[in-house]
C-alpha cells in the first residue's frame, strides 16, 4: 500500500502542535483533525454521566456508543458530542485532569483510532495531531513531525492559553498538570507518546508558530 496523504504531528502538551497543525492545514487546504479533542469529548461525557473513571469496561462501552464529530466552521474547529457542541467545555481543567484515565484504556483507544483513520482516509489530505499519530494511527503517513519544547516553555504556553480563555489558575497548577500528563502519556502501554522512528523532531522552544509552520512546509516541499 502507498503512503497516505497525511501529515502526522505528535508531541507533548504545550509543544505547539495544535496551533501549528491548524495553520498548516489551512495553508495546504487539508482537513485538520485534533485527536486530543476526541479523548477530551469522551472524558466530558463520562463526567456528565457520572461514570467511574476506574471502571474500564464502562468507559469502553461509553466510547462505543458516543458520537464525536469535528467540524470546520468558518476556519475554526468545533467539536460535537452526540450532536451537541462542546468545543469550550472540553478545555476545562476538570476534563484535562481526568482525560488520562480514558486515554490509557486499550479498548477506548481502539475505537478512537478507528474513527481517526476513517476521518483521515476520507479526505484528500489531512493534518492529524496527537500523541500516537505517526506510530499507531497512520504509521504510513507521508510526513511525520514530532514537536517538543522545554518543560518551562510548554507549561507557560498552556498557562497563557488558559488565562486568555478566562480560567482562574496558577502557573504552579498548570506545571503540575503538564508534569502529570507527560508521565501518563509516556508510560501507558498502548499508544504512548513516542517519536516515530521516521519522524523529524522540531524543538519549538525558541521558535515562533510561523517559523515552525514555514519549516514544516519547506521539509514537505523538499520531499516532493
Ligand atoms: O492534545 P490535548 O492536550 O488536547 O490531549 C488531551 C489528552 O488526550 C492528552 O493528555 C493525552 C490524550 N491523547 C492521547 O492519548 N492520544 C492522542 N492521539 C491525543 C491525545
Amino acid at each position: 500500500m502507498g503512503k497516505v496523504n497525511v501529515i502526522a504531528i505528535d508531541g507533548p502538551a504545550g509543544s505547539g502542535k495544535s496551533t501549528v497543525a491548524k495553520r498548516l492545514a489551512k495553508r495546504l487546504g487539508f482537513l485538520y483533525i485534533d485527536t486530543g479533542a476526541m479523548y477530551r469529548a469522551l472524558t466530558l461525557k463520562a463526567i456528565n454521566e457520572g461514570v467511574d473513571f476506574m471502571d474500564e469496561k464502562a468507559l469502553i462501552e461509553l466510547s462505543r456508543k458516543t458520537d464525536i464529530e469535528l467540524k470546520d466552521e468558518g476556519g475554526s474547529l468545533r467539536v460535537y458530542l452526540d450532536k451537541k457542541e462542546v468545543s469550550e467545555p472540553i478545555r476545562t481543567m476538570q476534563v484535562t485532569g481526568k482525560v488520562k484515565y480514558v486515554a490509557s484504556i486499550g479498548g477506548v483507544r481502539e475505537n478512537m483510532v478507528k474513527l481517526q483513520r476513517s476521518l483521515g482516509a476520507c479526505s484528500s489530505g489531512a493534518v492529524l495531531e496527537g500523541r500516537d499519530i505517526g506510530t499507531v494511527v497512520f504509521p504510513d503517513a507521508l510526513h511525520k513531525f514530532y514537536l517538543d519544547a522545554s518543560f518551562k516553555t510548554r507549561a507557560k504556553r498552556r498557562f497563557d492559553e488558559l488565562k486568555e480563555k478566562g480560567f482562574s489558575i496558577t502557573l504552579e497548577e498548570v506545571e503540575k498538570d503538564v508534569r502529570d500528563r507527560d508521565a501518563s502519556d509516556k508510560k501507558r502501554s498502548i499508544g504512548p507518546l513516542k517519536k516515530a522512528e521516521d519522524a523529524r523532531v522540531i524543538d519549538t522552544t525558541d521558535m515562533t508558530v510561523d517559523e515552525v509552520v514555514e519549516y514544516i512546509l519547506k521539509k514537505i516541499n523538499e520531499k516532493k
